[in-house]
This record gives structure tokens, sequence and C-alpha cells, in this order.
């Protein structure tokens, strides 16, 4: 009896001791959680001045990507995202629905909302003219497009050299990646070239092109919000270290090769530092990956984790300025996003859509040494996404489930 009792309390700190490091990470995400209540948070800003700008004309842009060479920056926005969100919550837009096999309960919603018919109500890409006096948004106009009504962006990215976006589309017939080339001009236009599926695009978040055929995505979840509402709650409560890194191969004109490379708790935005370096943000477990991006011979992209850099917010996009430094754009209170969405997926959006939750926003950046905020505060809230224009001292911030763009000048 007393070697079993000896056996079970050793088990017992066996147990803890393995398990301590996970529970005491997790501590310290809730007490950041506490740490960071909007009530609390201190109001940053270290522009010269900051604006935000086209609140009337866009909303919801969960991402930006810049080309500084043209001066502008394209905004992916999704106004629909106020009851169409399959990150987090799930969507109620019926005639979206997967679950149309529970034929009854897609009735009874159907009475309720019914899908857009406008097409400015759709998401979009925008082209915002940061350089232009006086500043202006057009949203681009979509060619080719199967199904402007069903186009719901989320993450984007640009190759400067073929002209093409990449972008993350959360279809309601399942995730894609859409592929645009894109014509500059007064209005500029989005030509729709293709569109990639697999089964390992299956919860895609965000991406960063290596090549013109070559693509890295993340993949949030391991559980999809749309198939697994609860599962995938869980996932991102004990932020399990399930979401994906995935290589994408798309030099087949019609078929899509993918490697799943490396799994981490909700992996979020994704940039390359430089040739052999690779960023990804992890929301729920909240701070920066660096991986090492080997290419062995056999052509296969292998990574190999070489650092975490913790931060105090969850971060969601990142981006590298020209001068090398990452900025981090993430959320310091999560429960306010949660509430948010929550919140969106109950609303009457033709009346109280300003009677939103709101969630304060942190922007970050970060030398390879020294990290540095840059802006704090609930003035303009949800910040995903920050991009910079070093040469122009231009910083632009886009808030997922906010209106207009916050435009700093350094
Ligand atoms: C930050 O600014 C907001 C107004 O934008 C104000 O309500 C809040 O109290 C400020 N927070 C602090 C800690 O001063
Ligand atoms: C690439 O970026 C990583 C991470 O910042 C850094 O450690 C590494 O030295 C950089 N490599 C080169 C060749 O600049």
């Amino acid at each position: 009896m007393a070697l079993d009792g000896r056996l079970g309390a050793g088990l017992a700190i066996l147990v803890f001791s393995l398990a301590f490091p996970y529970l005491y990470d997790r501590y310290q995400g809730f007490k950041l959680i506490l740490d960071n209540a909007p009530e609390k948070l201190p109001n940053i800003s270290a522009f010269a001045s900051a604006e935000i700008k086209f609140r009337d004309e866009v909303k919801n842009c969960e991402d930006v990507v810049m080309d500084e060479s043209r001066g502008i920056a394209f905004l992916s926005c999704d106004p629909t995202r106020d009851h169409w969100d399959t990150i987090m919550v799930g969507s109620h837009l019926p005639s979206q629905m997967e679950y149309n096999i529970c034929k009854a309960a897609t009735d009874e919603l159907s009475q309720g909302t019914s899908r857009i018919t406008d097409p400015s109500d759709a998401g979009g890409i925008y082209k915002f003219d940061y350089a232009s006096n006086p500043n202006t948004v057009v949203r681009l106009p979509l060619s080719n497009f199967p199904d402007p009504l069903d186009f719901h962006p989320l993450g984007i990215t640009y190759r400067a050299p073929s002209s093409t976006f990449f972008v993350v589309n959360h279809r309601s017939s399942g995730p894609a990646i859409e592929v645009f080339s894109y014509t500059d001009g007064n209005t500029g236009s989005l030509h729709h070239v293709r569109t990639l599926t697999h089964p390992l695009i299956h919860t895609p978040n965000a991406l960063t092109a290596l090549s013109a055929t070559s693509l890295l995505i993340t993949n949030d979840h391991y559980f999809s919000i749309r198939k697994w509402p609860f599962l995938s709650t869980v996932e991102a409560y004990l932020a399990l270290p399930i979401g994906s890194i995935t290589h994408l191969d798309i030099s087949a004109p019609d078929a899509v090769s993918a490697t799943q490379l490396a799994r981490l708790p909700l992996p979020n935005g994704i940039a390359m530092m430089n040739e052999t370096s690779l960023a990804v943000a992890s929301s729920s477990r909240p701070g920066v990956y660096f991986y090492d991006v080997h290419c062995p011979s056999d052509g296969k992209i292998k990574l190999e984790l070489k650092r975490v850099i913790k931060t105090r917010f969850a971060p969601d996009n990142l981006r590298i300025d020209a001068q090398g430094r990452l900025l981090v754009a993430g959320h310091p209170h999560p429960p306010s996003v949660e509430k948010a969405m929550q919140w969106s997926k109950r609303a009457d959006h033709s009346t109280d859509a300003e009677a939103r939750p709101r969630s304060p926003s942190w922007v970050a950046e970060w030398d390879g040494g020294r990290a540095r905020d840059l802006y704090v505060g609930g003035e303009y809230g949800f910040s995903s996404t920050a991009v910079r224009d070093v040469g122009r001292g231009v910083v632009v911030v886009v808030g997922l489930f906010e209106r207009g763009v916050l435009v700093g000048r350094e």
C-alpha cells in the first residue's frame, strides 16, 4: 500500500511537472488578458500625427499590402464580416451555410437574413492612394470572377514583379485562395486568373509568396469553425499546437501540390524576414515564431524552429518594412474581440451596427533587438495589420471590425 501511495504521488508529481510548462504558459496568457483590460490600457501613439480616414468608404479590412514604388496600399475588406466570420464564430448567413443537409434548420434560418444582392456590400480589394493629395480610395473592379457576391477576402499578398495578388477567400462552398492579376490605371482592376483549393487549404488565414508559383500559408485552426465549432473554440482557448504552416506549389496550371511544414497554436500572420528566415504569429500563445527555411536538394522546403518571441498582445498579421523591421499588429484583449464577434452573430445589422462592442488595438515593431510600441489604444480598434512606407514615413493600420484605416505620419 505504502509503495502504491508513493508511486501514486510520484506519478502525480511527474504528470504535474510535465504539464507545468504548459500550465504556466496558459497562466501567463490569462494574466496578460487581465492586465490588458481595455480600461487599464494606456493610450500610446509614436506617430507625429495620426488620422482615421475613409470611415464611410471602407470597413472590416483585415489585411493590407503596400506597393511603395507606386505609393499605394491595397486593403482587403469584407463588410459582410459583420455577419460572416469563419475564423472564430462561424456564420449565420443561411444561403452560405454548409449544413444544408440539415434541411429544417436551414429553412428556418432562411426567413431571416438573405444573401446579399448588392455587389457594393460584398467583400473587395480597395486601392488606397496614400501618396496622392488628397488621398483617395477606390474599390478595384473584379473581372472574370465567378461569383463576386461570394467574395470574403481575408489574408492577402502581392507580388510586384508579376503584379499578382493572392487572396484568401472564405467562400460559402469552402475556403480557397484566389489569384488575380492587377492592372494599374486610374481606377485599376483585378483580373481573376485561378482558384486554388486543396484539403490542406482548410482554414487559411494569411499567406506570403516565395515566387510566382510557391506560397506559404497559415491554417489558423485544425478544427474548422464551420465544421466543428466547439472543438475549434477549445483548440483556441487551450492553445493546442495543431494549426499549420503549409507550402503550396502551383507550378502546374491546374493542380495544387501542398505540403504541411510545421504545426503551432493558432498561426496567423506570416512573413519572410529575409531569404532564410520566416516569422509566423501565434494568436493563442501570444508571440512570434521564427523558423529557418531550408531547401534541401530534394527541393522540398523544411522549417526549423529557432526561437519564439513573446508579445504582450495576441498578434494578428506581420509585415516587414524596407529596413527589415517586423511590424506586428494585434489584439491586447482577445475577450473583447470574441465579444464583438458574438455580438455580430446575433445583431440586427440594419439598425445597430454602431453598437457593436469594441476591442482596442496594439501595434508594435521589432528591429531584431529592440521592440517599440507604435500605437496602443481604442480610438482605432481591432488592429489586424500594419504596413510602413519608410521613405514617405507613412504607417497604415487596418482593423478587422473597424471603420476606415488609421494613417500615421512619422
Ligand atoms: C485613452 O483614451 C480614451 C479616449 O480615446 C479615454 O477614454 C481613456 O480613458 C484613455 N485611457 C487612459 C488610460 O488614459
Ligand atoms: C534573417 O533574419 C533572422 C531573424 O531576424 C536573423 O536572425 C538572420 O541573421 C537574418 N539573416 C540574414 C542573412 O540577414
